[in-house]
């Protein structure tokens, strides 16, 4: 696995392809809470031949150097620094729920590098169910509330290995790193500001999802000038993996129909 070293700490990455050209476009993806590169895995292997396509690690998830962070600024400073070490020079920022706030910050205050955005069960606020927050960070019952997490991350129609793997997924991730990531969460609100986000963005939901409801990607679209908005049947918080075909036939089309790559 790749990886930098930002501040003395390693942060993992993968890139598909392995070898990649920093002055070409990547898309590179910021994954949720108790996320890790594996939530990108259908878009590293289906998407490679498009652009680059770069799953980072969060501090303190995957393979990344611990502790995690408990606001989203200062994980915007990891993502950016991220960057910047890289090289990268043309960057689609793509992230899902914790991920989204990331993205949305960071498209606030652009950088030079940053070509487009897309956001996956986002919301320009993402306030946490009090039970959630209390469940997760109080010893207890913690390991109850982790698999309530990924029960209501998932549509009710997506299938059993999926549902499983994440119940796996979640069974195994520190709690307090759970916690610090809603927490992060709890915090953000970029409501009366979202709407100066002008860089062309894909906003993409799942109907069922009932993290980060329709209506919140409905309000981005609304507000975010040049934006498109996909809705995708059948996926709850997490399309990308719930819906991994239809999501990077979206997500392809959108890099040509706003000009990041070519047409074939
Ligand atoms: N975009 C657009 N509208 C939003 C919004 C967003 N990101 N976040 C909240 N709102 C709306 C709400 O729908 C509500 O509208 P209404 O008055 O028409 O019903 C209004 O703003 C106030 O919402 P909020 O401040 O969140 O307070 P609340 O008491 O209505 O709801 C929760 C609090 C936690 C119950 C609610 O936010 C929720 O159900 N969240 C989803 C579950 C969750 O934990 N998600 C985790 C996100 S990572």
């Amino acid at each position: 696995m790749p990886d930098v070293f930002i501040s003395g700490r390693r942060l993992a990455y993968e890139a598909q392809p392995v070898h990649f050209h920093p002055s070409a476009l990547s898309v590179l993806f910021i994954h949720g809470s108790g996320g890790d590169r594996e939530d990108w895995r259908r878009q590293l292997e289906g998407l490679s031949g498009v652009a680059t396509m770069i799953a980072l690690e969060l501090p303190g998830h995957g393979d990344s150097d611990p502790p995690g962070e408990c606001s989203v600024p200062a994980y915007v400073r990891w993502v950016v620094d991220f960057v910047e070490n890289l090289g990268l020079q043309k960057v689609m920022l793509v992230g899902c729920s914790l991920g989204s706030a990331i993205v949305q910050w960071i498209a606030l205050s652009p950088k030079p590098w940053l070509a487009g955005v897309g956001l996956v069960g986002a919301g320009a606020r993402l306030k946490v169910l009090p039970a959630f927050l209390d469940g997760l960070c109080q010893e207890g019952e913690q390991d109850k509330y982790l698999e309530m997490l990924s029960e209501f991350c998932l549509s009710p129609s997506t299938g059993e290995p999926l549902r499983t793997a994440l119940a796996e997924k979640y069974r195994n991730t520190p709690p307090q790193l759970v916690c610090g990531d809603l927490l992060a969460c709890n915090e953000f609100d970029v409501i009366q500001r979202v709407g100066e986000i002008s860089l062309p963005t894909w906003i993409v939901v799942g109907e069922d999802d009932r993290l980060t409801p329709e209506k919140y990607a409905r309000f981005l679209h609304e507000h975010i000038s040049a934006s498109r908005l996909s809705v995708i049947r059948g996926a709850g918080h997490l399309a990308m993996m719930e819906k991994p075909k239809e999501f990077n036939e979206l997500l392809g089309q959108f890099l040509v129909d706003v000009g990041l790559v070519a047409g074939s």
